[in-house]
């Protein structure tokens, strides 16, 4: 007797599982099994994946309710975005005209420009506005085959304001069928009515923001959480930033920060030291503290369209890093500064080329490593059984092909907890 399913995907022409190594991430040079089934196919209950093998042994054993046949199709775990900052009001189009014309990003942040000027317009928006444009951005990125996201805060800066972004990430959760992550970053900068008080700023997170965020994660999310600080010049010290994680970790959140984008503080040292999660950019990582993240259980994510968006030549020494050992994630950092886009394809695109990642490392980087990221790695990023049945239906048969296509969106069909969510257009 066949069991029946919900649905099954049979025929893929190649079917990446992306398997766990010793049931963790792909870590160093062992990045990029992608765990290959040629003529594959899937059996998914109850949002699950049931089993995954060949065609034949799945139709054996399985008969489905609903079955998709994916001949001549590529079939992949869901994108998984760990970093973004997916939610804000009004746009940059200025400051990169004038970051065209070359004017630094820097430059445009000491004169209160940049993270600020988004703050202003987040600040001036309603709950509801925001909600609206998230849900805008969070289509495209479930259209370009993204099916897990996180979302930091970090537009609002008062304890009020932040409230109100964590309020828009969880109402985005309630409406979008992709699964989010938030992320608590108040220490994104420090805001305009704290110009050079920026210690004074830091006890109001630690006093008054962080106790909010974990009232607010107690009453409304019973899911992971992250606390994030931007630790760089201009922004936030070693000393603030260790400060800040310190009472984060205190008040039940997981840890990330935002390290060594254009000057290195030490922040990946104290990283490592603390056991965060993750630590994002990595642009300027000296080679003593690429040795210490290589060794730790810490993930490394690259934000290639970050120098991208800068128009920089200088990407994150990403195989250092896997020189190193560390385990190694990608993501879009998708903001309305350096880097808008929500198009995890693009991310692929900029890896294989200027981090010199293989079409697999990169896709392993953007699935099961990303979700090592977000602390997910046991859930989603894979299509081992027992894990989130998130799939990908490509319009291409062949993993070679994501990255090196690039400017158009190669998804045919996403497909989240067992649910087909949205198909492309022919
Ligand atoms: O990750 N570096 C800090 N935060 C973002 C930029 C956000 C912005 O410019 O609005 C980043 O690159
Ligand atoms: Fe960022």
């Amino acid at each position: 007797m066949r069991q029946h399913v919900d649905l099954l995907i049979t025929h893929a022409q190649q079917l990446c599982t992306i398997p766990p190594h010793a049931g963790g991430p792909q870590r160093g040079h062992a990045l990029g099994d992608l765990g290959l089934i040629e003529d594959g196919a899937l059996a998914i209950q109850d949002g699950l994946v049931r089993a995954v093998g060949p065609t034949d042994s799945i139709i054996a054993a399985y008969s489905g309710e609903d079955v998709i046949d994916a001949s001549g199709r590529l079939v992949t775990p869901g994108l998984v975005d760990p970093h973004t900052h997916l939610v804000w009001a009004g746009d940059r189009a200025e400051e990169f005209e004038r970051r065209i014309k070359g004017v630094t990003y820097q430059q445009i942040m000491a004169e209160g420009g940049g993270i600020n000027r988004t703050v202003q317009a987040t600040r001036q928006a309603s709950l509801d506005e925001l909600v609206t444009s998230g849900l805008q951005r969070l289509d495209l990125a479930l259209q370009h085959g993204t099916t897990t996201v996180e979302i930091k805060t970090g537009y609002g800066l008062s304890t009020a304001e932040e409230i109100k972004m964590l309020s828009a990430i969880a109402l985005l959760d309630a409406e979008h069928p992709i699964r989010i992550i938030p992320t608590f970053l108040g220490a994104h900068a420090v805001p305009p009515e704290f110009a050079g008080r920026s210690d004074a700023y830091v006890d109001l997170i630690i006093k008054e923001m962080l106790p909010a965020a974990a009232a607010w994660k107690a009453e409304h999310w019973p899911g992971v959480m992250f606390c994030d600080v931007f630790c760089e010049e201009g922004a936030f010290t070693l000393e603030q930033t260790r400060r800040i994680l310190e009472a984060a970790l205190q008040a039940g959140l997981k840890l990330k920060i935002h390290v060594d984008e254009f000057v290195a503080l030490g922040g990946t040292r104290l990283g490592v030291e603390l056991g965060v999660t993750s630590l994002d950019h990595l642009d300027v990582t000296p080679d003593e503290e690429i040795a210490l993240l290589g060794a730790s259980q810490t993930v490394a994510v690259a934000l290639p369209t970050t120098p991208f968006g800068l128009g920089s030549s200088h990407y994150p020494p990403v195989h250092k890093l896997l020189d190193a050992g560390a385990i190694l994630a990608l993501a879009t950092d998708c903001n309305p500064g350096p880097a808008w886009t929500e198009n995890l394809q693009f991310v692929l695109a900029l890896a294989t080329r200027y981090h010199r990642l293989t079409q697999a490392q990169a896709l392993v980087a953007c699935t099961l490593n990303a979700a090592w990221a977000l602390a997910l790695g046991n859930q989603v990023g894979s299509l081992e059984p027992g894990r989130a049945a998130d799939v990908i239906i490509w319009r291409t048969g062949d993993y070679r092909e994501l990255g090196y296509h690039f400017g158009i969106n190669l998804v045919e069909q996403v497909i989240i907890a067992g649910r087909p969510v949205y198909t492309t257009p022919d």
